[in-house]
């Protein structure tokens, strides 16, 4: 089994530096935030997947079933020897329902997931358990770093899929920019499948933010128990409280973290202390929402050509798939 597992670590030096530089930064800022990217930690990543499971919590499962129902239209499309890139280590039955498409061809099954974490490993174990004749290559890096690396890689067909609506989570900006990499990155041929959580009703948005069984709450909360562990810090965790707002004019959910009281944090490793007023937040994530005509958009500034989009009966969620020429 393990000759069919392979990976590889481009820029490991790179990445591991500064988590404490880039939070000290963002901690300073006026408006106090963290980079969502910090919430995945082990524990964080286990309530994650506690949260795709919330009755309240759309996204996951709308995405799984769109994913079962375009099977035979992706087919279409997808053409031998095709390779699936996945931007994030999903392994998961989403990544498994599209393999399952590629593996209808004969000849070879290859699947390259891209992560910062080297849990694609692990994960990957499950899949060449399943996908006799699977080959996977983990990407350790940054999805960056990791696009470019898949870039100089070979010229074997790509569809790249980043799903989840992890796009979600830049800012309009830093996503365009991010297309604008994919778009580099894959050749003509190639093919790019996004899923994107849509514009709805603010009431249906805030419960899936705002689980009655506190879910996302402890998700949100475990960011700065994961400061406290990595940086040393004194975060007094229940002296804040979960916040998820949308905000209908900018199409996304805010989450905070919100300070209870007046209070100051140690932050030992760097020897800094932080001070937060009552009431005062800590912003942890974006999550932005998108109209099918932004999606559109979005991909063609990128210089995307869109082949097709699936969308669920209550329009939801989408799937776009697009080329380049
Ligand atoms: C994985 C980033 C898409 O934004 O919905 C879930 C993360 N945050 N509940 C999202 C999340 C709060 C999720 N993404």
């Amino acid at each position: 089994m393990d000759s069919r597992l392979r990976y590889f670590k481009p820029h490991s030096a790179r990445i591991e530096k500064s988590i404490a530089d880039e939070i000290l930064y963002s901690l300073d800022c006026k408006q106090k935030f963290i980079n969502s990217k910090f919430f995945y930690d082990s524990k964080g990543s286990a309530l994650f997947e506690k949260i795709c499971k919330l009755p309240e919590y759309y996204p996951t499962r709308t995405e799984l079933s769109l994913l079962e129902s375009l099977q035979d239209d992706l087919q279409k499309y997808v053409k031998t020897g095709c390779r699936l890139v996945e931007l994030g280590s999903g392994a998961s039955v989403k990544t498994q329902l599209l393999l399952d498409v590629l593996a209808r061809y004969d000849g070879p099954l290859e699947y390259f997931p891209i992560d910062i974490s080297d849990i694609l490993v692990e994960s990957s174990e499950q899949l060449l358990a399943t996908y006799k004749k699977l080959h996977v290559t983990g990407i350790i890096d940054t999805y960056e770093g990791g696009l470019e690396f898949l870039k100089r890689f070979d010229q074997k067909k790509n569809l790249v899929i980043f799903l989840g609506s992890s796009y979600g989570n830049f800012t309009p900006k830093d996503g365009r920019d991010f297309l604008k990499t994919i778009h580099n990155t894959i050749k003509p041929g190639d093919l790019f499948l996004i899923g994107l959580d849509l514009t709805k009703d603010n009431h249906t948005l805030e419960s899936a933010y705002n689980d009655s069984q506190g879910v996302t709450a402890e998700f949100n909360l475990n960011i700065l128990s994961r400061i406290n562990n990595e940086l040393d810090a004194d975060f007094d965790v229940t002296n804040f409280e979960h916040v998820a707002v949308y905000d209908t004019k900018q199409q996304r959910i805010e989450m905070h973290v919100k300070s209870l009281v007046d209070q100051t944090v140690i932050i030992s490793k760097s020897g800094k202390t932080i001070y937060l007023k009552k009431n005062e937040t800590i912003r942890t994530e974006y999550s932005y929402k998108f109209s099918l005509d932004q999606i559109q958009k979005l991909l063609k500034d990128a210089g995307f050509i869109i082949l097709q989009t699936w969308q669920d009966e209550k329009n939801y969620y989408s799937l776009t798939l697009a080329s380049r020429v």
